[in-house]
């Protein structure tokens, strides 16, 4: 299965985004706190979203999705056991959140090491850190852990970085955990504030989330509620860009714009026009070729590294050299070869990227390496001459809903095809949809 695409068509009209893949993870493993039902509205289809609801059937929790997006999770008639499948959490890395929430409703958890990936080692020593402050005893099985705790109890813990996973696991922790726990250089995510919203809404007592400091004062139980994700940050740059490398005009409907400072920063420094729409949402009109950016991401409220790969396409286009530091993880320039592959002109350089703006960018057929680095493939393809295949498309599954039918309902010629072995059986894209 590929991702087609002829280039250079502009796109403009408006598009929305699904719930954000990076709060619904955290919330969904935040359900296993609740002894009463939960709703959640607006969790997007996606495979990831898919790999932790077989997770959290697997120990036991009795949840259904709805074809609209809303998903119910049923404690009464949940039995929850503390092994969880080991094919599904290494399967996903976010699958691993489910061991501070477990931990604090039954005393113990058995969960496999999850596995590193494209971008990185993705070590969890803080995560285990964290909850063993907790007072919580961990060993090490055949490539598996086992924490048990009889009893949390709430403690002050430092991040050595403010990781965003082990921030979520200590805070689902510490919610049932006895006395105060304060999580210093906590990670400040908009996901991470969303998860702690939720928690609130379960009855937990946390102040400070979205700050470098969070306190947790722990309760005896949570109850049930009803929760709307938030607005996925980084679908919504997606698509901000593919607005600005076509020279297009972009209205990301529901888009929240205090989640997009950084991206909506960059664009302007490109040249765009970049404003909140008085009904709602973030609108993007590109003003001719991209200018070129220094880029750094950083942990938030600095530029995220989720974007890093989607910003580089643009680069590739700019008039000027730009300079893109990865700071957060050590390897996430997989999409680099790629895009050198379209006639992009890119030196790596330690952590640093040195992108050479080039007038254009030539198709070919390239293949995703992770999931942003997909996205920035697809972006490449909007705005390079001829057609474009993009494969590796379970990366971009991962994170993306129907990716290309809202593109197309944008104006891109693009289409996910079976793999063509003859080009003579390949018909022309602007044909109706599939
Ligand atoms: C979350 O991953 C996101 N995933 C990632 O999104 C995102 O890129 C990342 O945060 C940073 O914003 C989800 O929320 C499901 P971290 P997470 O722990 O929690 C190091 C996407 O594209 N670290 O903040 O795994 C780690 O190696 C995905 O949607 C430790 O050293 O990120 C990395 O270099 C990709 N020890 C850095 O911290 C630890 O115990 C940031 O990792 C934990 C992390």
């Amino acid at each position: 299965m590929k991702i087609l695409v002829d280039g250079g068509h502009r796109l403009s009209g408006r598009v929305r985004v699904d719930g954000a893949k990076n709060a619904v993870l955290p919330i969904l493993a935040a359900s296993l706190l609740a002894e009463e039902p939960v709703t959640l509205r607006g969790v997007p289809a996606l495979d990831d979203v898919l790999t932790i609801g077989g997770v959290l059937q697997g120990i036991g929790l009795d949840l259904e999705i709805d074809p609209g997006g809303n998903l119910r999770i049923n404690p009464g008639t949940s039995r929850l056991q503390p092994t969880a499948p080991d094919d599904l959490v290494r399967r996903m890395r976010a699958s691993f959140l489910i061991l501070g929430p477990l931990l604090a409703r039954l005393g113990e958890v058995r969960i496999a090491l999850p596995g590193g990936c494209a971008i990185g080692s993705r070590p969890i020593d803080l995560h285990l850190k964290g909850l063993e402050a907790l007072g919580a005893k961990l060993e090490h099985q055949h490539g598996c852990i086992r924490m048990q705790a009889r009893g949390l109890v709430g403690t002050r813990i430092y991040l050595d970085f403010p990781s965003v996973g082990a921030t979520e696991n200590i805070l689902m922790a510490a919610v049932l955990a006895s006395g105060t726990t304060f999580i210093e250089n906590a990670a400040e995510e908009p996901e991470v504030v969303d998860l702690a919203n939720f928690l609130v809404a379960l009855g937990a007592r946390v102040h400070g989330a979205g700050s470098k400091v969070i306190r947790v004062d722990g309760v005896r139980r949570l109850k049930g509620t009803s929760y709307t994700v938030i607005p996925d940050r980084i679908e919504a740059g997606t698509f901000l860009i593919a607005g600005a490398i076509t020279g297009g005009d972009v209205w990301v409907t529901n888009a929240l714009p205090e989640h997009l400072k950084p991206t909506m920063a960059k664009l302007r420094e490109a040249g765009c026009e970049v404003w909140e729409e008085e009904e709602g949402g973030v609108r993007v009109r590109a003003k001719g070729r991209p200018r070129s950016l220094d880029i750094k991401t950083l942990p938030y409220p600095g530029f995220p590294t989720d974007m890093q790969a989607q910003m580089m396409a643009l680069c590739t286009l700019a008039e000027g050299t730009s300079i893109i530091t990865e700071t957060v993880f050590e390897n996430r320039f997989m999409h680099v070869d790629e895009l050198k592959r379209m006639g992009a002109q890119i030196q790596i350089q330690g952590h640093s990227a040195v992108v050479r703006g080039v007038p254009a960018l030539y198709s070919a057929s390239v293949t995703a390496t992770d999931l942003r680095a997909g996205a920035a493939l697809v972006l490449a393809g909007l705005a390079a001459e001829g057609r474009t295949e993009v494969g590796g498309l379970h990366h971009l599954d991962r994170g993306y809903v129907d990716l290309e039918g809202k593109l197309r309902a944008l104006g891109a010629h693009i289409q996910r095809r079976e793999e063509w072995h003859s080009p003579s059986a390949v018909p022309d894209l602007v044909g109706s949809p599939q």
